[in-house]
């Protein structure tokens, strides 16, 4: 396992920002004062869920929505609900905050 930081990391409800590490793309969701850690690959093909930078969210910012073929996911546990890759998750990204900063755990 690798952890990095990625600093501080001030969201407010409903945001969203994507970060790239040497090997992984990531992007981080707040929800109801609960941020959220995925790496940025659809299920279905492998390819990263946004077109436009820090926008991974649905216009009612409530699903996670892959912009190559508008599959929807649930914020708080990655499944997808809709769209060709209906029933299969994102990589969830174990995280912790210290002292403010977000410290993600990326698998080895
Ligand atoms: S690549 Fe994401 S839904 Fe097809």
């Amino acid at each position: 396992m690798v952890s990095i930081n990625l600093g501080s990391i001030k969201l407010n409800d409903n945001e969203s920002r994507g970060f790239s590490t040497k090997e992984y793309s990531l992007f981080v969701i707040q929800k109801q004062g609960e941020l959220y850690v995925y790496r940025n690959s659809c299920p279905h093909l492998g390819v990263e869920l946004n077109w436009v930078e820090n926008q991974f969210l649905d216009p009612d910012c409530e699903l996670i929505v892959c912009s190559t073929h508008n599959a929807l996911f649930l914020v708080e546990s990655g499944l997808c609900v809709a769209g060709p890759c209906n029933g299969a998750s994102l990589d969830a990204i174990a995280h912790e905050i210290v002292n403010d900063e977000l410290i993600v755990h990326l698998p080895d």
